[in-house]
């Protein structure tokens, strides 16, 4: 039996997965810096909160809210016009910044590890149906041993499942890389993986890399960031499965 998909609310995008996300799954958006993945990511949690009233939670580590929200205005997405009970960004970045050196960063007490974002998703955890972690880099730099950020990081999947949540989890790739994660282990984590690329004199191509437990598109197909939001080129596609 079919079980119901979590749009992701990206246009095209449903439609490559088959409906969309499995429910409960985590989902991981791999990709170049500025190929869009806080904008997609974004997306999913807009469709959730906007378009179905479900409660949503956005982590943010890397860009502060603020800019989020101002970036996300510029591709026709209004995050100011969600109920603020429906959408909340928690703005990690923020603590990040009082830690200005790597050195820092990596302290054992330094707060960005995977503990205190465990913490934080289980005393926000009042029925919430979508969170993102956006992105998972700046945690890696806790860790010395990539063994004990890989144990770490399967305990942050573990919660995401026990809180009955879809989420997607970002992390960035190397331009000229054909990895599909950054550290070779979120994507072991993950259900799904997405990979985002800009190719010479294509654009912009994503592919889904693979889905656990289900068919989906494998074929790259190009997509676009417009003044309108974001859009899979899917109808291009001649063979749909
Ligand atoms: N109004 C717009 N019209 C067209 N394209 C846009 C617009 N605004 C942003 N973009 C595109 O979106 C990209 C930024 O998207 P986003 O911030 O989601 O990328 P990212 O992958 O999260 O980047 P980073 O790795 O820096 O976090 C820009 O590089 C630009 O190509
Ligand atoms: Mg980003």
């Amino acid at each position: 039996m079919d079980l119901p998909r979590v749009k992701t609310g990206v246009e095209g995008y449903d439609q490559m997965l088959n409906g969309g996300y499995l429910p409960n799954s985590v989902n991981l958006i791999s990709g170049c810096s500025g190929t869009g993945k806080t904008l997609f990511s974004i997306s999913f949690v807009y469709e959730g909160a906007k378009n179905l009233g479900e409660k949503c939670l956005y982590l943010t580590l890397e860009e502060g809210a603020d800019q989020i929200i101002q970036n996300c205005k510029s591709v026709g997405i209004d995050l100011e016009s969600i109920d603020k009970d429906l959408l909340m960004i928690l703005d990690i970045a923020a603590v990040r910044k009082l830690y200005t050196s790597r050195e820092e960063l990596g302290r054992p007490d330094s707060p960005v590890d995977i503990q205190t974002l465990i913490n934080l998703l289980k005393m926000n955890n009042f029925g919430i149906k979508r969170i993102v972690v956006d992105s998972l880099m700046p945690l890696s730099l806790r860790y010395k041993e990539l063994s004990e950020f890989r144990a770490e990081l399967f305990r942050l999947r573990m919660t995401l499942k026990e809180m009955q949540a879809t989420s997607v989890l970002t992390t960035e790739i190397p331009l000229s890389s054909n990895d599909v994660s950054r550290f070779g282990i979120e994507d072991f984590l993950a259900d799904s993986v997405t990979v985002l690329k800009t190719v010479e004199e294509k654009g912009n191509m994503l592919r889904i890399h693979k889905q656990r437990g289900s068919d989906h598109i494998r074929e790259p197909i190009r997509y676009e960031i417009t003044g309108k939001g974001l859009k899979v080129s899917y109808d291009e596609f001649r063979s749909p499965i």
